[in-house]
């Protein structure tokens, strides 16, 4: 009995008194199955070149991204997302559907190499190829154009899946856009390879560092495609549509800023569910734990959690391979 008498009579803490304790009554258990790597490729080097605003993270060359795949495979994780950094770029991203584009070359070698044992995604997307940097073609006034887009994409969704692709990730917010490439597989006998919708992808700043690590030559935004932080309920709408066109999974983007909109999503969705940590969450916490200012462990780790807890099955993230290892270490 406490000094207050028989008050608080009921004790949360119990459950919190040791770790064991806290181990067998914990509500998420993270497993590594449920990681993606997402991974940058690139054209023309002969050494990785590192990504100054994501320490840690490189441009592969094709060699040390098979070596990257292998590493994650090895570690338990589900799946790599590949990302492709033509040396050419040009008006409508010819280097993404030519099948010898890095992107084509870097599949093929990946899935030489770990076969089915991962699962192997690649961005369907023509910003890493434009030199204007925008997710589609442009129209005469500049503005990009969603149904002219449709059609490059439909492209280069056939050419990935040629490549070796088991799932494909339209990334870049066009509608209609998962209906159409879901089509022009489908037409080319490719009705295996699955889709991974990227369905609430919000215009973040938190993109910045990707811009370096795909060389983008961006200049302006992509407001007029990507969706408005103000909005939630629009990513529900964007929801129904992506199922309704054909979409395996769907995904939220970014993670932490969003994590209202992946419980929503999550609560409606009849598909697994992933959220992608960008690389400026993955730039945060990499810049405070430099300055001493945070455990960088505990907060990976600890963001990783969120993504579970907000409803996430999959979570791509730049700290797939070492979090997969600290999962299994328990
Ligand atoms: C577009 C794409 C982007 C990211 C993934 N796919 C950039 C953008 O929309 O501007 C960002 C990923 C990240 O920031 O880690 N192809």
């Amino acid at each position: 009995m406490s000094r207050y008498g028989e008050f608080p009579a009921v004790r949360p803490r119990r459950l919190r008194a040791t770790a064991a304790m806290r181990r067998m009554v914990a509500e998420h258990r993270p497993h590594p199955a449920e990681l993606i790597l997402p991974a940058f490729v690139r054209e023309g080097i002969s050494e990785p070149v590192p990504v100054s605003s994501m320490p840690g993270v490189v441009q592969h060359t094709v060699d040390t991204l098979r070596a990257a795949a292998v590493e994650a495979a090895r570690a338990g994780v589900g799946g790599i997302m590949l990302f492709g950094v033509p040396e050419v770029k040009d008006a409508v991203g010819c280097a993404g559907t030519d099948p010898d584009g890095i992107l084509q070359v870097a599949l093929r070698a990946v899935r030489a190499e770990v076969g089915d044992d991962l699962v192997v995604m690649s961005d369907l997307c023509l910003d890493e190829s434009t030199d204007h940097g925008h997710c589609g073609v442009l129209d005469e006034r500049g503005g990009v154009d969603n149904d002219a887009t449709l059609e490059r994409y439909a492209e280069m969704a056939v050419v990935q899946a040629e490549a070796g692709a088991h799932v494909l990730g339209p990334s870049g917010m066009m509608d209609g856009q998962i209906g159409r490439v879901r089509q022009a597989l489908d037409a080319a006998g490719h009705s295996d390879v699955a889709l991974l919708a990227y369905t609430a992808k919000y215009a973040s700043a938190f993109y910045g560092p990707f811009r370096e690590a795909v060389n983008s030559q961006l200049k302006g935004d992509r407001k007029t495609y990507q969706q408005d932080p103000p909005n939630a309920r629009e990513a529900l709408r964007e929801l129904a549509l992506d199922v309704a066109e054909g979409a395996d999974m769907v995904m939220v983007k970014p993670g932490l800023p969003y994590l209202d909109v992946l419980r929503r999503i999550a609560d409606e969705a009849p598909v697994p569910v992933a959220a992608y940590q960008i690389s400026g969450e993955y730039a945060m916490v990499e810049a405070a734990a430099e300055k001493g200012w945070i455990d960088r462990e505990r907060a990976i780790d600890e963001t990783l959690m969120s993504f579970r807890r907000a409803g996430a099955d999959l979570v791509l993230t730049y700290w797939a391979t070492e979090a997969a290892r600290r999962m299994t270490r328990g």
